[in-house]
């Protein structure tokens, strides 16, 4: 448990650089959200001071809205080029997120499940958690067993995050990497910082597998680091 979310977000990052250092072609699964935003920033800084390649990794980003192109700044395209990919000396053609604007987006999500299927494992998985437990795009009721998949975005995830979009309406619909998909990662790193996310990360360690939570199916993976500030620790006994 970290006193702050700065000192929480800077152990993440120094997650990632030890993966990173110890296997250069690491895959890893990345994240959006508010959360990471300091993760990137420090990774950027490592890399810009020499002290970390991102040249040999692969990337697969958990969730995409539909409808929304890259060129578009709400986009986790356009998110991830801003706050890491055109900063590193990371290789853009092994960034991989799936394509909100494909036609088929049921066979874009299938597409995209294959692909982290052959190029996987993901070596390590950075997650966020909604303040409704979501993990990626999985909101209260998603499947244990979902894989990638076209999802409609519940309002209280819409109105999280409306921030980002400047006024404009928040698409009601994303691609997401499902919950079987996640934990096919061999090791998951979960950011949480802040009191709003107390009650989530509460629900997620109590137990077994809800699914009014579906941060709570980390439970059953061996290998996840909650890496949390006392903010979002509060409620933990
Ligand atoms: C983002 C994602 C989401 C966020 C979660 C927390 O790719 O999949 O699950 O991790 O909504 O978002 P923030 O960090 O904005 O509170």
């Amino acid at each position: 448990m970290h006193e702050t979310a700065a000192s929480a977000a800077g152990h993440v990052a120094e997650l990632v650089r030890a993966q990173v250092r110890s296997k250069p072609g690491s895959v890893l699964g990345l994240a959006t959200g508010a959360t990471m935003e300091s993760v990137y920033a420090d990774l950027v800084s490592s890399v810009r001071s020499g002290a970390l390649s991102l040249s040999q990794v692969t990337t697969f980003n958990l969730d995409e809205y539909a409808g929304l192109t890259a060129s578009h700044p709400g986009s986790y395209r356009g998110t991830m080029n801003a706050l890491l990919f055109d900063h590193t000396d990371i290789d853009k053609n092994r960034c991989f997120l799936p394509d909100g604007t494909a036609s088929d987006l049921t066979a874009e999500a299938d597409r995209y499940e294959a692909l982290i299927a052959e190029r996987g494992p993901v070596d390590l998985q950075l997650l966020g958690i909604g303040r409704n437990g979501h993990i990626g795009f999985n909101e209260p009721g998603s499947d244990l067993e979902s894989r990638t998949r076209l999802v409609d975005l519940h309002p209280s995830t819409q109105e999280a995050n409306k921030s980002f979009f400047s006024g404009e309406a928040v698409p009601s619909q994303a691609l997401t990497m499902g919950i079987a998909t996640i934990l096919s990662a061999r090791t998951i790193v979960v950011l949480a910082t802040g009191e709003a996310k107390a009650e989530a990360v509460a629900k997620a360690l109590s137990g077994c597998f809800d699914a009014t939570c579906p941060a709570s199916a980390l439970m059953s993976h061996a290998h996840v680091h909650w890496v949390l500030d006392r903010a979002a620790a509060q409620l933990l006994a």
